[in-house]
């Protein structure tokens, strides 16, 4: 028998609407100028990310399938997990190895995943159920930073939180959303978390500015974003794409550099924005860690970091967690 999912819907397109204006007034409003990144991630942006996981360059999404196909069984061994509760449900691949590890362990009886697109959760929940008649789907939509104390009480959930997304987050917001994490959990329970790691700035850097140009893409799509849904008039390809690596903060910044002097109108918040020439947007910063820093971050949010599981390579690591009592 198929059940349907279910799906608890805590964004609404009011909220997200309010909040994007909300960033954008504080964002551009007064220099530095930056934008946050999960504006990035419309449908065409989200189709130009998939499009980044399969360039040459950008090696975190192999390097992540790579460490989760030889580790998934651990995985499922090691924390007997009954709920696989997803952040981002993003690439529903990786997905399915541990969905498939954890259904051979004999444990998994519900998956929950949890998103900002309530659109791509109905997708992703749906094409699920299919596939896997006998486990409950319940979705959530929300956003990881603000929503997390409304995901189900179901038992002996494992929180997984893929990619290196957590890179997104400055220190402070990252704090803040592990101690999120931990408090929604009981202890005993799971973080199954993927972080990127420091490496030579060479290869930092031609991850994020592909020879093809997708990666450039991508990031100039946050101004068709705002010109769509606030009616700005940003001359789009007149934006430079750069990518700097950060030694100081070991993280990469993305930018939006504009090519020429230039005066933009958003009315749907009434703001005037100039830009001078050779002014930059910061549209991401991409966190890069060391072992240290990881285990001590999840330390100060009451986790034991117990598993580290790198890559041949060792570009990428998995790491897997226990909540602390
Ligand atoms: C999806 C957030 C993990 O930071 O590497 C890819 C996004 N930005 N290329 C990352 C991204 C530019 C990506 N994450």
């Amino acid at each position: 028998m198929t059940m349907n999912p279910v799906i608890d819907v805590h964004l609404f397109a009011e909220h997200a609407a309010r909040a994007l204006r909300a960033d954008v007034r504080a964002g551009l409003g007064s220099p530095p100028k930056s934008l946050p990144p999960k504006w990035l991630y419309d449908a065409r942006g989200s189709e130009l990310f998939e499009e980044i996981t399969a360039l040459p360059e950008y090696y975190p999404t192999r390097a992540e399938r790579e460490i989760l196909r030889a580790r998934v069984d651990s995985i499922a061994a090691i924390t007997g997990a009954r709920t696989l509760v997803e952040l981002g449900s993003g690439s529903s691949e990786k997905t399915r190895l541990l969905l498939d590890a954890l259904r051979r362990h004999g444990t998994l009886e519900t998956f929950v995943p949890f998103d900002v697109s309530e659109s791509a959760l109905r997708e992703a929940a749906s094409a699920l159920t299919g596939d896997y008649p006998d486990i409950a789907v319940h979705g959530v939509v929300g956003d990881f930073t603000e929503h997390l104390a409304l995901l189900p009480a179901a038992p002996a959930r494992m929180v997984v939180f893929l990619g290196g997304t957590i890179g997104n987050l400055y220190p402070d917001e990252r704090a803040k959303f592990l101690r999120s994490v931990r408090e929604t959990l009981r202890p005993g329970e799971w973080l199954l978390l993927g972080t990127d790691l420091v490496k030579d700035p060479g290869t930092l850097r031609r991850a994020y500015d592909d020879e093809q140009g997708v990666t450039a893409e991508f990031n100039r799509n946050v101004l068709r974003v705002l010109n769509r849904e606030l009616g700005a008039d940003f001359d789009v390809a007149s934006f430079a794409h750069v990518a700097r690596w950060n030694g100081a903060d070991e993280w990469i910044e993305m930018r939006l550099r504009a090519g020429r002097a230039s005066e933009v109108w958003i009315p749907a918040i009434d703001l005037r924005v100039e830009l001078a020439e050779g002014e930059d947007i910061l549209t991401e910063i991409s966190a890069k860690f060391r072992r240290e820093r990881v285990s001590a971050e999840l330390a100060d949010a009451g986790f034991d970091l117990l598993h580290w599981w790198t890559d041949e390579a060792d570009r990428f690591a998995l790491s897997v967690s226990r909540a602390a009592s």
